[in-house]
């Protein structure tokens, strides 16, 4: 499971992203980026979140850890700027939050570079999770204690958004890939992670979206059937990713 905490206070709003994450502090004294329920997205989002990043981390891929945020509204109310109170409000309940790590400084490709078996899982990963989100425009890497931290998984599983054509096949374009001239060992990294997407790992990373996050898909029969359409789709993808990488 992961870890449950309470919203204690909103400290500020990371202005950077696109769906108005926040940072928030919780009653475990915790500090968290929180992406909020209610952001434009909707839970679709935070749903990819879990599943990426619960995989990220169990194929020992660097990703901060994940706990489940409850936010009361009221400190959405005392709030002052209108666009975050709204955004607070519309969240009430669950949210997700992502361990912040403090001192972290975003990996650029001009200047840093990476480790070839690094980088070839990181594009064989994102290829399985159908990951856009890792240009170099938007690295979505942080570099923190040494170590490359993958994040925002938030725009992977986009066949989510409509499931009637979602394809386990379909080719994956790495050349935006902030690690791409750096991934020159891609059927290293198939045959070290391949093995490791087995069924069993995909449902233990599903297992972890709260059941309200999955409740009342359309076309499916309740939050389990959901869970098992991203097990089946990303057991069918697994392998033959290697293959779809252009
Ligand atoms: N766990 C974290 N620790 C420190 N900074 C973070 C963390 N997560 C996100 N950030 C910072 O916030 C920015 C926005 O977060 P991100 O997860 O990329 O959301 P968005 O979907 O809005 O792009 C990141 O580019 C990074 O600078
Ligand atoms: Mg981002």
């Amino acid at each position: 499971m992961l870890e449950h905490v309470t919203a204690t206070r909103y400290v500020t709003p990371l202005r950077e992203g696109g769906s108005l994450p926040g940072i928030v502090e919780a009653d475990n004294l915790g500090t968290y980026v929180v992406k909020f329920r209610g952001a434009g997205q909707g839970r679709r989002v935070l749903v990819a979140e879990i599943i990426c990043g619960e995989l990220a981390r169990r194929l020992d891929l660097p990703t901060p850890d994940l706990a489940l945020v409850d936010l009361d509204p009221e400190i959405g109310r005392r709030e002052p700027d209108e666009e975050i109170q709204d955004l607070l409000v519309a969240s009430a309940g669950l949210n997700l939050g992502v361990d912040f790590l403090p001192g972290s400084f975003g990996f650029d490709p001009l200047v840093w570079k990476a480790d070839r078996e690094f980088a070839s899982r990181v594009v064989w990963f994102d290829a399985l999770i159908h990951n856009v989100d890792r240009s170099w425009r938007n690295p979505n890497l942080l570099v923190w204690h040494r170590r490359t931290w993958l994040i925002d998984h938030g725009a992977a599983l986009w066949f989510h958004h409509n499931w009637r054509t979602a394809d386990a096949s379909r080719p994956f374009d790495a050349s935006d890939h902030v690690l791409g001239m750096f991934a020159n060992d891609l059927d290293g990294a198939d045959a070290a992670l391949r093995p490791r997407v087995t069924r069993e790992l995909l449902e233990t990373a599903a297992a972890l979206v709260p059941d309200e996050w999955l409740a009342d898909e359309p076309g499916f029969d309740g939050p389990d059937a959901v869970r098992e359409a991203y097990v089946d789709h990303l057991l069918t993808r697994a392998p033959k990713v290697r293959g779809l990488i252009k």
